[in-house]
């Protein structure tokens, strides 16, 4: 922590959303899923930096439509609103630059070497700890506000998860040798580095993103399979473009990109 505290005194805090989150975290208990919550809040006109933060959902969403296991007490599920004065095509790089805040304070608060998977996993033990969506709504064609959902499985054990998770899914305890992690630190911890690269964002651009993501990563220098809506291939992964899309090294040398999509490591 004494690394983020040096950056808030070094003047990067309580810019733009950061003097709204301090207060304004609104900490439930059990809820069908933070986003729909947040965004009720997003449209009610709460600046942003609001956040909130649940002990449990009964229908928590992950990505392209799955389920995500939140159970009582054991996770940081957590949803925080942003109104980026960005347009629709660049959101995708909120999305890394979420996956970089989340995997910096994971690493500064637990010691747990966890890396990002593209676009926005996070590993550790090669399974996944932690999950990233961010959904954005429009007005009038432009951006109105994103909500950037995090779900950090924290103290959950083996027996936490069903069937189909295991072996898929992991938790900072297991990770962390059994060391039960504070929640409230963590998810303070989430807040503060959301803030300041956020903050950076909006100052330098995706440049300082795209370098700490290509450093955290753990799928750059893989060979992977990809899955897009135009199909199936193989590759290694070799970078991000300025833009924040995957690059890949197909095996005639050719560099392709994709934007949005999944992959998985060979
Ligand atoms: C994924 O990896 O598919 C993304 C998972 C995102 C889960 C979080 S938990 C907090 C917020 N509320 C939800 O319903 N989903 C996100």
């Amino acid at each position: 922590m004494k690394d983020v505290d040096a950056r808030i005194s070094g003047g990067l805090k309580r810019e733009s959303f950061a003097a709204s989150w301090s207060g304004r975290i609104e900490h439930m208990d059990t809820v069908v899923s933070t986003q729909e919550e947040a965004k009720l809040l997003a449209e009610r006109g709460v600046p942003e930096g609001t956040a909130v933060m649940a002990e449990e959902q009964t229908g928590g969403r992950g990505r392209m439509g799955r389920k995500w296991h939140s159970p009582h007490g054991k996770g940081i599920w957590i949803s925080l609103v942003l109104r980026p004065g960005l347009p629709l095509a660049l959101t995708p790089q909120l999305t890394l630059l979420a996956g970089v805040a989340v995997c910096t304070a994971i690493r500064e608060v637990t010691g747990v070497d966890a890396g990002i998977k593209w676009p926005n996993d996070l590993l550790a033990g090669g399974r996944k700890i932690c999950g990233i969506l961010l959904e954005s709504s429009l007005r009038e064609g432009g951006l109105h506000y994103c909500i950037a959902g995090i779900g950090i499985a924290a103290n959950l054990t083996e027996e936490d998860y069903p069937e189909e998770l295991r072996g898929i899914g992991t938790s900072l305890l297991i990770e962390g040798g059994g060391i039960p992690v504070d929640r409230m630190r963590l998810a303070e911890a989430v807040l503060e580095e959301l803030e300041y690269w956020y903050t950076l964002y909006n100052r330098e651009g995706f440049q300082p993103v795209k370098e700490r993501w290509e450093a955290m990563s753990v799928t750059l220098g893989r060979q992977v399979s990809v899955n897009t809506p135009q199909g199936r291939s193989e590759a290694t992964a070799v970078g991000l473009s300025d833009h924040g899309e995957l690059l890949l090294r197909k095996a005639s040398g050719e560099i392709a990109s994709v934007l949005s999509g999944e992959i998985e490591m060979i």
